[in-house]
């Protein structure tokens, strides 16, 4: 099982893009250690590393959601939360059991798809309907704002 990155995943929007292909490494090394049988500390290390990600991408992209004005950021971000807080969940969670694993792998290739379809593409093509291209350009104000986002974040 792995999540093969191709086109149909790309936004055209390469800030974005470049974080989501980043994620996708995250979520098949994941993947690649449950295959392997490996540790429990190993897999749990990952997971973390991918909810950090994770955490930094959502920022991001609801940094651009407001600054833009997009009318889903409310539904948007609250899937984001969703997302974070299972995450987060499964990263705490004692994954010992088999049952645990596939649960894990299921739920980190879905989330990745489904969010993407669901969400990321139709925020991208909001983007490439108001011209908003130039946000490569605004690294230093995003990084900055999401910055800020991440000392006031808490995921429960
Ligand atoms: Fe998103
Ligand atoms: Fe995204």
């Amino acid at each position: 099982m792995s999540v093969v990155w191709g086109g149909y995943l790309e936004t055209g929007f390469e800030k974005i893009d470049k974080d989501h292909r980043a994620l996708v490494e995250r979520v098949n090394a994941i993947l690649r250690l449950v295959k392997n049988n490996a540790d429990m500390t190993e897999i749990k290390y990952e997971t973390a590393r991918l909810l950090n990600d994770f955490v930094h991408h959502a920022c991001v992209e609801e940094f651009i959601m407001m600054t833009t004005g997009y009318d889903e950021y409310v539904k948007h971000k609250a899937e984001h939360d969703r997302l974070l807080n299972q995450l987060s969940a499964y990263e705490k969670l004692d994954i010992q059991k088999h049952d645990a694993y596939n649960e894990l792998c299921l739920f980190v290739t879905s989330f990745f798809y489904k969010h993407v379809d669901e969400f990321d593409s139709p925020l991208a093509l909001f983007l490439h309907g108001h011209d908003c291209f130039n946000f490569d350009g605004a690294d230093h104000d995003i990084e900055s704002a999401v910055k800020i986002a991440w000392s006031s974040l808490k995921v429960e």
